[in-house]
């Protein structure tokens, strides 16, 4: 090769490294599947210029896709929902620490850890039947175990991750032994077996099959904003309670995520998380399934979440959620709670 063409060769490999290294990507693994976040993530790509490749799954699948891919996993930011499964991604080593002093000035403490973070807020609430059950019979988790409301508590399964969250925060509060007769008193109050998700209870609720549920906040605005009648039937029959308003505050979960330990593009990473973090980003990101943004400054215009009015927060930090899932299930299983 003569000189000329030798450098011209070295220029040309540069270039096309350089092109390279310029592309700026993001892979994101998300359990999220909303409206809104198209106009999310497409707002991040032109405030950076990174192109996000999005992954959709399910919570569960994921989890296990990225542990599949080990090293070679070209996945950058894990999105999911439920401490639960946070912690269990935590546990199982996929996630990397990440230093912000943004992320740490715009999440509170309660809601962040090492290695992830919540983006967004739901609460877990009791939804009655208010001809079946008085409302000062529901005001607190602890009241779903008395006996007076024999037959008449509708649940999904003990091994979900929403009961095993809400489980978890018992723990923490009363502790293993109060949370186990809790558990027992629960199952003795059975109206059927577990069986559904959060909305088929609320549904069971309204048609009398049981006289009081929990279920997550968004599924109540959801059924609360539908237009179709049978929805609206739904919402005159029952009625939602803010649990333990008098004591601890009412139990809330997130939605949230974390940079992954063998992501390829971690500055990109790391971006995108303060991304979320910012005003417009945590709008999309809470509207999108009618939740609250993490941010306090940020406020959300959602007519069935302003209906159902303010209340006070469990400020239990997301990572005591994580430290005593094992156990809530362990205390589920013992008392028969399926
Ligand atoms: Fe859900």
């Amino acid at each position: 090769m003569k000189p000329q063409a030798a450098l011209l060769t070295a220029l040309l490999a540069c270039t096309a490294i350089g092109a390279q290294a310029q592309e700026k990507v993001l892979n994101l693994y998300s359990a999220r599947h909303y409206q809104t976040d198209e106009a999310l993530y497409a707002n991040f790509t032109k405030q950076t210029g990174i192109k996000i490749n999005r992954i959709e799954g399910k919570e569960d699948e994921l989890l296990e896709r990225i542990r599949n891919e080990g090293a070679n996993s070209p996945a950058d930011v894990l999105l999911t929902v439920d401490a639960a499964r946070l912690a269990a991604a935590h546990e199982l080593g996929l996630f990397a620490p990440v230093k912000s002093k943004l992320l740490e000035t715009r999440i509170p403490a309660y809601l962040r850890t090492d290695d992830w973070f919540s983006f967004s807020t739901r609460a877990r609430v009791i939804v009655y039947n208010k001809a079946e059950v008085k409302a000062e019979q529901v005001q607190n988790y602890e009241d779903l175990a008395n006996p007076a409301l024999k037959g008449k508590f509708c649940s999904r399964s003990g091994s979900h991750p929403y009961n095993l969250s809400l489980m978890a925060s018992v723990i923490a509060h009363d502790g293993e032994q109060k949370a186990e007769s809790w558990a027992r008193g629960l199952v003795s109050n059975f109206a059927r077996t577990p069986k559904g998700g959060d909305t088929d209870q609320i549904k069971a609720v309204a048609a009398g099959e049981c006289g009081v549920a929990i279920a997550n906040s968004y599924y109540v605005a959801r059924l609360m904003r539908s237009d179709k009648a049978e929805d609206k039937k739904v919402m005159e029959k029952v009625a939602v309670v803010w649990p333990n308003q008098k004591s601890g505050g009412t139990h809330i979960n997130v939605s949230g995520g974390g940079m992954l330990k063998y992501a390829p593009n971690k500055a990109a990473a790391v971006k995108f998380l303060e991304y979320l973090a910012s005003d417009e980003a945590q709008r999309y990101f809470a509207d999108g399934n009618n939740e609250w943004p993490v941010v306090a400054s940020v406020k959300v215009k959602n007519p069935a979440l302003e209906a159902l009015g303010p209340f006070k927060v469990d400020t239990l930090p997301v990572g005591s959620l994580a430290m005593y899932r094992a156990k809530a299930q362990v205390i589920f299983d013992r008392a028969g709670f399926r």
